[in-house]
């Protein structure tokens, strides 16, 4: 996809850190752009699901307008403590070591960005009442699978399946890269 090469200084030193963490784990800059470009439309409290070192986060604040928040929790106690470093400064994030079920009950947010290791967390019913009417979700790392329904390692991707189908969300499949797809949802 085509893309200026320069990055947002806050990106730049998440991949920094990243890079000092030895963790590679991060969304891929398509995706993050995705993000910032959502980002950039919202208003309120937006949330991450998984920060690893702090890369995902680092696109939404690129994107995020004044007055908005970024809450995103990391169960990875080192992970997260990377991830505050980047943001200590800055008023609009807040990394939490802790699971995401603390975030149950600070929303609900215009923006969901899920990334967490488990399918189960990223259902549709675990989240649909975190999400504000006419909030956002986004998933990424979906590979391009042009059949209905779609399939994962041989096997119908239910998560997939339920999320593109769910009358409470208008959703849509989006490819970021010739070998990465991402999913975005709006609630109703
Ligand atoms: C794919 S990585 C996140 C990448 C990050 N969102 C980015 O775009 O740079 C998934 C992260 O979720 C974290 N995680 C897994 N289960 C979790 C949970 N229950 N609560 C919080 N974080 C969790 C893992 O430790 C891992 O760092």
């Amino acid at each position: 996809m085509s893309a200026p090469p320069e990055i947002p200084d806050i990106v730049a030193r998440a991949f920094d850190m990243s890079r000092r963490a030895g963790y590679v784990s991060f969304c891929r800059n398509e995706t993050g752009r995705l993000l910032a470009t959502l980002a950039a439309t919202r208003k309120g409290i937006m949330a991450e699901f998984g920060t690893g070192c702090g890369v995902g986060t680092a696109w939404l604040r690129s994107g995020a307008p004044a007055g908005t928040t970024i809450l995103t929790a990391e169960l990875d106690e080192g992970l997260a403590a990377a991830a505050q470093e980047i943001f200590a400064e800055d008023p609009q994030v807040e990394v939490l070591a802790a699971d995401w079920s603390t975030l149950l009950n600070k929303g609900p947010y215009t923006l969901l960005f899920l990334d967490p290791s488990s399918p189960e967390a990223a259902g549709v019913d675990a989240v649909v009442d975190l999400v504000e009417q006419c909030g956002i979700v986004v998933m990424d790392d979906f590979a391009p699978c042009e059949i209905w329904p779609p399939l994962t390692g041989g096997r119908v991707d239910v998560l997939r399946e339920t999320w593109l189908t769910d009358p409470r969300f208008t959703a849509v499949e989006v490819m970021v890269a010739p070998d990465a797809t991402a999913l975005i949802a709006t609630k109703r």
